[in-house]
């Protein structure tokens, strides 16, 4: 027979769960305004609001956080990170920054101005965020299949060629300071971007003088992607692949929290050393001299180990097919999901699933609250909610999905931990019909609203 797959780890130590009630629940989720971001972590059984900052180290990442070198400037800790970013990724230079979004702000202080247009595929919220703060444009060119989640493709996160070049056609070349390349695409459900996408996206943009940078926050699970379900690819080592994918790229931002399995962290990557003068001096402004940037010395050297680790084979394996049983076990008991399954999370389709209750009433945010209730399980709306309003016209988005994401943590929940999520799900799949009211807005903030919402049952 052949053999089922198993994590090539042991678990050595281990933190409590408390389990808790439904009288319990409701009151702390009444308490909390109806939003999953004010909850206590002890008041979460099991909690699949984010795989950021959330994963379990290795015994080699704390030791590596022994070895961490404090020094102000010219720390090892950061050689030895700037020696593995050379090498994996094949970038020149770096930045550390406390996180992905630092990543961000400082490539679009450097790079965007007001009125600019960045192309790429569903930029995540802290980059549109960025974007949009200085007034300019995310310009989303998805493929179409992206918003179909009952299709297979093997790559919704790929970026739409035709409508690429429509808006580089149709805009100067000044207005377009870069085009962004989110692998894998966490909007579209963990989705990877293939190696070909990637290269054609890439020449296209050199043929009208574009640089092209990647979110990398999933890069590896997008190689393995790429090696999984690219023909080509099938015998080539992830490191390989990596390599490659990044040699299309003129830089990359990158949230550490994410495929270098640390608890916080992030950099920013590039080739041109000129841009690289500007970020520098947005680095010493806002994250910390360049050689640590926003994080301690202990931190570059588990992100340099997290790295490594983050691209093995056997590790990637065991990770992606965790979250494929999840998506498996839910689509046995009928609950909609986007497939395939991501990278990093499930994504339940909560239009298909509560089509009952109007949109205006924030689908995914009841169905994240119904489970909740259900079994303590912390899931995230990728809906309407984190749409938040248009800048101009301050209505209301509503992105073509409406999504309850299982963003699963690595290396940090079993199998029956896996089994007890789908189970809650399939119960309320069963009395799906007797949940009817959704949820409106009492109080939100101007930007990135989703974090601190106030919400009351309508
Ligand atoms: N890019 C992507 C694709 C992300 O998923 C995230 C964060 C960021 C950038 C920002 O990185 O959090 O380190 O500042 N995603 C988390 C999530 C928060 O839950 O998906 P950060």
């Amino acid at each position: 027979m052949e053999l089922p797959f198993a994590e090539p780890y042991k678990i050595k130590v281990v933190e409590p769960l408390r389990r808790s009630t439904r009288e319990e629940r409701e009151a702390w989720i009444s308490e909390s305004s109806y939003n999953l971001f004010k909850l206590r972590s002890e008041q979460v059984f099991i909690d699949l609001l984010t795989d950021s900052g959330t994963s379990a180290m290795s015994h080699n990442q704390w030791s590596e956080m022994m070895l961490g070198d404090e020094s102000y400037a010219g720390s090892a800790s950061f050689f030895k990170l700037k020696e593995v970013i050379n090498k994996m990724l094949g970038m020149p230079l770096f930045v550390p920054t406390h996180q992905g979004r630092a990543a961000e702000n400082l490539l679009f202080s450097a790079m965007l101005r007001k009125g600019d247009l960045v192309p790429g595929n569903a930029h995540f919220d802290t980059t549109k965020g960025h974007i949009e703060f200085r007034n300019a444009i995310a310009v989303d060119c998805t493929i179409d299949e992206a918003s179909d989640t009952g299709l297979y493709h093997p790559f919704k996160g790929n970026i739409d060629l035709e409508k690429l070049e429509k808006v580089l056609r149709e805009n100067p070349r000044e207005k377009i300071p870069l085009c962004l390349i989110t692998i894998t695409c966490n909007t579209s459900g963990g989705q990877p971007v293939s190696m070909k996408n990637i290269k054609e996206v890439s020449s296209l943009c050199k043929k009208y003088g574009i640089p092209v940078f990647f979110d990398a926050a999933r890069f590896a699970e997008n190689a393995y992607f790429i090696k999984t379900r690219e023909e080509e690819y099938a015998a080539r080592d992830i490191d390989e692949i990596v390599l490659e994918m990044f040699s299309y790229a003129d830089g990359a931002t990158m949230s550490s929290k994410k495929d270098a399995i640390v608890n916080i962290g992030g950099f920013l990557a590039c080739r041109d050393e000129k841009l690289f003068e500007r970020i520098s001096m947005y680095c010493i402004l806002y994250e910390g001299y360049l050689t640590y940037g926003g994080l301690a010395g202990r931190d570059l050297a588990a992100i340099a180990q997290g790295l490594k680790e983050g691209c093995s084979f056997d590790y990637l394996e065991s990770r992606v097919k965790q979250v494929e049983y999840l998506g498996r076990l839910l689509k046995n008991y009928g609950v909609p999901i986007q497939e395939p399954t991501g990278g990093h999370a499930v994504f339940v389709d909560a239009n298909k699933m509560l089509p009952h209750i109007p949109r205006e009433e924030f689908q995914a945010q009841s169905l994240a609250v119904e489970l909740y209730l259900e079994g303590g399980v912390r899931g995230v709306e990728i809906g309407a909610l984190l749409a938040d309003r248009d800048p101009k016209t301050r209505e209301n988005r509503y992105p073509r999905l409406e999504l309850l994401r299982l963003a699963i943590p690595r290396r940090v929940y079993t199998v029956n931990h896996i089994e007890y999520v789908a189970a809650c799900l399939g119960n309320i799949y069963e009395r799906r019909d007797s949940i009817r009211r959704g949820f409106k807005i009492v109080r939100e903030a101007p930007i990135m609203r989703h974090f601190t919402v106030e919400l009351e049952r309508c």
